[in-house]
């Protein structure tokens, strides 16, 4: 007997470090002190108020009930003042605003409500796995295109062939950028909303890493391009900012008639999310300057740690400005998955080859600035013992 399966599903690629749990748990059973470097999932705790305001909602009986797509107005509200604050950006909170569970989903889902068969999204390679996904999954078709430090990381807007620049409906910029860690300035975001513009197409960016930032940089919204609302939508995520992954909160932002598509999607696949975690999520925004610099910081002390420890050990390393990443170069030529391999098994360090988010990112491995700084020196140190070992 067969059952059935969509050849939607054999179309999407592997997923990356799938194995690694296994291995990882294998390794910890024999006594291995593994170092996981893998995952940007941060080991930090969430902002007290939004604990507390969870432990509060969680008592009102009135949050129990079906979210739906509105969810709590007063996210919505909170959501639109983070925008004007943090961006000068005002949006209406109910037109322009959706709260996601999670921005994953949205991201993914947005494509499935924008695009068919025959559609060409551009996507970064390397790229984070929804973009990707989501495009597959709406029988579209994912254009890569790669992210190499010649071009700062960031996708050229022409020269596409007239066959498939014609078919362009959706363009996924990532800045702050992972895996890269690229930045963009506003002006790229011109040029890519006048590109859009040209395509017919919708500018989608993700902007999970707005808040994780250091030195004074402050990435701008694709939103502060004038004109931008006519074509894109933002996707937000309290996840790194408020180290809040688990929660699965974030939003999307900007064109009504793109956020009312993802709207109208998602009431046929969720009912929205829990109502307590938006009111959570209204007690982190409410502070998201004064707790999230002090977050930050912590990511701040560890990236300067790991920056130096790894430069030691004979890695090439560019200092970040944002992300919890650090982007590295796989010494000797040799490929990222097996460097990435031999890092786990040799020397019990999780670290994600750049492969696995693309072919475009090939002769990377990112790590993840997710342990103390010792932990990230320790790390260091056993990669460059990985890399002599060749
Ligand atoms: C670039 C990027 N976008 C989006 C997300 C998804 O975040 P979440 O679904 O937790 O909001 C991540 C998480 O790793 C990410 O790295």
């Amino acid at each position: 007997m067969s059952l059935p399966r969509s050849p939607r599903l054999d179309r999407l690629p592997g997923y990356p470090l799938a194995d690694v749990p296994r291995l990882r748990r294998e390794l910890r059973a024999a006594g291995v002190d593994v170092i996981d470097l893998g995952a940007g999932d941060a080991d930090l705790a969430p902002p007290p108020a939004a604990v507390a305001a969870l432990r509060e909602a969680v008592g009102d009986p009135a949050h129990s009930r079906y979210p739906f797509q509105l969810g709590l107005p007063a996210f919505r509200e909170a959501v639109a003042g983070f925008m004007a604050r943090r961006f000068g950006v005002e949006v209406d909170p109910f037109q322009e605003v959706l709260p996601l569970i999670g921005s994953k989903e949205g991201i993914a889902h947005l494509a499935q409500a924008l695009l068919g068969p025959g559609d060409v999204a551009v996507l970064p390679d390397p790229g984070y796995q929804a973009y990707r996904g989501g495009v597959i999954l709406a029988d579209a078709e994912p254009h890569l295109v790669p992210l190499r430090p010649e071009n700062e990381f960031r996708i050229p807007l022409d020269g596409f062939d007239p066959a498939t620049e014609s078919r362009i409906r959706m363009l996924v910029l990532n800045y702050p950028n992972n895996p890269t860690t690229a930045e963009a300035p506003l002006e790229y975001f011109e040029s890519a909303v006048e590109s859009c513009r040209r395509w017919g197409g919708a500018l989608v960016h993700d902007h999970a890493y707005s808040e994780v930032t250091f030195d004074g940089y402050r990435p701008p919204s694709v939103l502060q391009v004038e004109g931008a609302r006519d074509v894109a939508i933002e996707f937000h995520s309290l996840s790194k900012t408020f180290n809040m992954t688990g929660w699965r909160l974030g939003w999307a932002v900007g064109n009504a008639e793109l956020v009312a598509a993802l709207s109208r999607l998602k009431t046929f696949v969720d009912t929205g999310v829990f109502l307590a975690v938006q009111a959570a999520g209204v007690a982190a925004l409410a502070d998201d300057d004064g707790w999230v610099r002090g977050n930050v910081e912590i990511f701040r002390e560890r990236r300067d740690a790991a920056v130096e420890a790894f430069r030691e050990a004979g890695f090439e390393v560019r200092v970040p400005r944002a992300t919890m990443y650090l982007w590295i170069p796989v010494p000797g030529g040799e490929a990222s998955e097996a460097f990435a391999r031999r890092a786990l098994v040799d020397e019990g360090v999780v670290v994600l080859p750049g492969a696995a988010l693309g072919t475009g990112g090939e002769g990377f491995f990112r790590i993840a600035l997710t342990s103390p700084p010792e932990r990230l020196v320790d790390a260091a140190r056993r990669l460059g013992r990985v890399a002599a070992s060749r």
